[in-house]
């Protein structure tokens, strides 16, 4: 039975990637900084779909444990999903190195650092497959989000040079660019209905992606022509909208 792997198991998102790819049968494993959180999730997966399920303690910007904590698995996962991430806020981490730090931390080093542990591994047995959650905000730094935005875009660029540099060894890297999704993150923000997935949508776009081996996946097609116009805009427009 292949196993798959889930960072920041916690997340919305992660809950129903893990129910998606348990209901097919896949053995997982749920890491998460809060285990007790995931304790209800484990034993629910376990029941419902009798697959294996365990929980990992998992903290993303712990970077001197992550070896340890890949050395550790019982099983090592055929695929390991990165989901974990964080917003933070734009305005405060203008002025508070701290939350600044912690948004550059959750959504790029601490990613980079679990990777290549993983993709290290996988390399040395010629198989595997990695799924990077990063986000459209990666593709235009705006106003509102660019701390969070330039985070995710050295996230995208990674798991694009990750991709390529593990070609060479049999292992798939596939990148995921969610548009808004309504999840824990974005539960305060006003998001318009059209262009907002479900985490349900996130999950099945996940599992098409890694059983068809796809490389960058949008989560509602429609996203990819969104950004395709927001990146085409003059910088001298551009600079001028409150976006
Ligand atoms: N929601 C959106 O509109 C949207 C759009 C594009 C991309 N994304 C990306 O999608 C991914 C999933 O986010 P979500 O929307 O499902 O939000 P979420 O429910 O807030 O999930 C974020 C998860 O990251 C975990 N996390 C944060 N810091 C961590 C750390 N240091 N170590 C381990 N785990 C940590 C959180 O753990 P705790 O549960 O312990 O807090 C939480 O479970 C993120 O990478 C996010 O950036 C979201």
């Amino acid at each position: 039975m292949a196993t798959v792997l889930i960072l920041g198991a916690a997340s919305d998102m992660a809950v129903a990637i893990a129910r998606k790819f348990a209901s097919q049968g896949f053995g997982i494993q749920l890491a998460a900084r809060n285990t007790v959180r995931v304790q209800p999730l484990q034993s629910d997966i376990a029941i419902r779909y009798n697959v294996p399920c365990t929980v990992h303690e998992f903290d993303a910007v712990q970077f001197n444990s992550h070896q340890a904590f890949w050395n550790e698995l019982p099983v090592k996962p055929d695929i390991t999903v990165c989901v974990f991430g964080y917003l933070g806020d734009n305005e405060t981490a203008r002025a508070d190195w701290q939350e600044c730090q912690r948004i550059i931390e959750t959504n790029y080093t601490g990613a980079v650092s679990i990777l290549n542990i993983v993709s290290n591994d996988y390399a040395a047995q010629n198989k595997g497959t990695i799924v990077g959650i990063s986000s459209v905000a990666g593709q235009r730094g705006r106003q509102s989000n660019y701390i969070y935005g330039s985070a995710k875009a050295g996230f995208t660029a990674y798991l694009s040079g990750l991709r390529n540099r593990m070609f060479h060894e049999g292992v798939h890297v596939v990148s995921v660019q969610p548009g808004f999704v309504y999840t824990r993150m974005t539960e305060n923000l006003t998001l318009p209905p059209l262009l907002t997935a479900k985490p349900e949508d996130v999950a099945n776009v996940v599992y098409k992606a890694v059983l068809s081996k796809k490389n960058i996946v949008y989560v509602k097609w429609f996203w990819r022509w969104i950004m395709l116009i927001i990146t085409s805009i003059p910088e001298f427009i551009f600079k001028k909208l409150k976006l």
